[in-house]
């Protein structure tokens, strides 16, 4: 059957966006605009599945889609809101807890990793986030999915999860099966300090990432900190492969410079990784210092953020509604 082409996707509230949120999803979530329909969400309620202060995650909501609009994400383009302020996503995540098995659940591996060694103690809300996250795309209907590489096991569960439902009801092609769009190129960004661990808002150290809020200071004295090699920059790709720091920091180049990889590796091999770093400092500052001064300007505003919210919730709530519709009566509810 051909759908329409429509885009989702969904980014925690959970502080500290980062330069891995920002290749890895915002850019792909931005161009998608002029290619289909989007709709992008600020999912506070994948959040809670790890205590959150109630301050702070009314701060980071706001702060999310600040850096949602200082990337490119156009309000009259793209549905832009909270996922909280639509109830339709808690009410398919209940049906599709009842679709998706235990065993898939079983098998995720972020919980795994973030439950940590004690899984007694995670919160119910975190072993059965992936249903949640299946539910905010196939509410929509949705397609096509950008997201980093970490979320390719959720995508693949929403698709078993979508499929199991079509087959369960009777309804093939009811729901169609999301597509995600991974980034060939620069999949997942690795830490500053550590180039086996990706980057992430949770680390401790904030000099293993570059934030979307940096200023051109805290960049060029994270660059010049970050871990590199002692040796010159090798010629061979798989040399490098054994130097993940080194990797790292050549594929962020290639990225914001737009250039192959392999291109990038024979500029500059035999050359220091000081020249890389100065090389690389600028770009990030010529890419990052314009947005961290847009979000630092938005959030002067709460209220114009809260708008485009609430105007966001609505559109979304309208497509929302006349999906549940047509599930619930699929369901038998009544
Ligand atoms: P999160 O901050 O976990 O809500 O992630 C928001 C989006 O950014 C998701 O699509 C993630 O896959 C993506 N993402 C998070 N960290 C990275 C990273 N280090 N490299 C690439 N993409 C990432
Ligand atoms: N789980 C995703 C993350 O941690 C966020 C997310 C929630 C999402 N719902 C989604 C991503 C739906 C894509 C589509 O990054």
């Amino acid at each position: 059957m051909n759908q329409k082409k429509l885009a989702f996707s969904g980014v925690q509230p959970t502080g500290n966006l980062h330069l891995g949120n920002y290749l890895g999803a915002l850019k792909k979530f931005v161009s998608l605009q002029n290619e289909m329909d989007c709709i992008y969400c600020v999912v506070d309620l994948h959040a809670i599945t790890v205590f959150q202060k109630p301050s702070e995650l009314h701060d980071n909501v706001l702060e999310t889609t600040a850096s949602f609009l200082a990337t490119g994400l156009n309000p009259d383009k793209s549905i832009i809101f909270n996922q909280s302020s639509v109830s339709g996503h808690t009410e398919l995540a209940w049906i599709l807890n009842c679709v998706s098995r235990i065993g898939w659940l079983n098998r995720m591996t972020q919980f795994k990793d973030k439950a940590g060694s004690d899984k007694e103690k995670a919160s119910v809300g975190l072993y059965i986030y992936p249903n949640l996250m299946a539910a905010d795309i196939l509410l929509y209907k949705a397609t096509h999915v950008p997201v980093g590489d970490d979320q390719k096991q959720h995508l693949e569960l929403s698709r078993d999860i979508a499929q199991k439902f079509n087959n369960d009801f009777n309804c093939k092609d009811f729901f169609p099966l999301p597509e995600p769009l991974i980034s060939k190129s620069i999949s997942r960004v690795m830490s500053l300090r550590d180039g086996t661990k990706k980057m992430s808002k949770s680390e401790e150290s904030d000099y293993s990432r570059i934030n979307l809020k940096d200023s051109a200071d805290e960049i060029n004295k994270k660059i010049k900190k970050a871990k590199s090699d002692s040796e010159p920059i090798p010629d061979d790709i798989k040399l490098l492969e054994k130097k993940p720091e080194a990797l790292n920091l050549l594929t962020i180049y290639s990225e914001l410079s737009k250039t192959d990889l392999k291109k990038i590796i024979s500029e500059m091999s035999g050359k220091e990784y000081s020249f890389l770093k100065t090389k690389l400092a600028e770009a990030l500052i010529e890419e990052i210092v314009p947005v961290s001064e847009e979000i630092k300007k938005l959030l002067s505003d709460k209220s114009h953020l809260k708008r485009i919210l609430k105007k966001g919730s609505e559109k979304a709530n309208v497509i929302a509604e006349e999906n549940l519709k047509n599930i619930r009566e699929k369901v038998g509810l009544i």
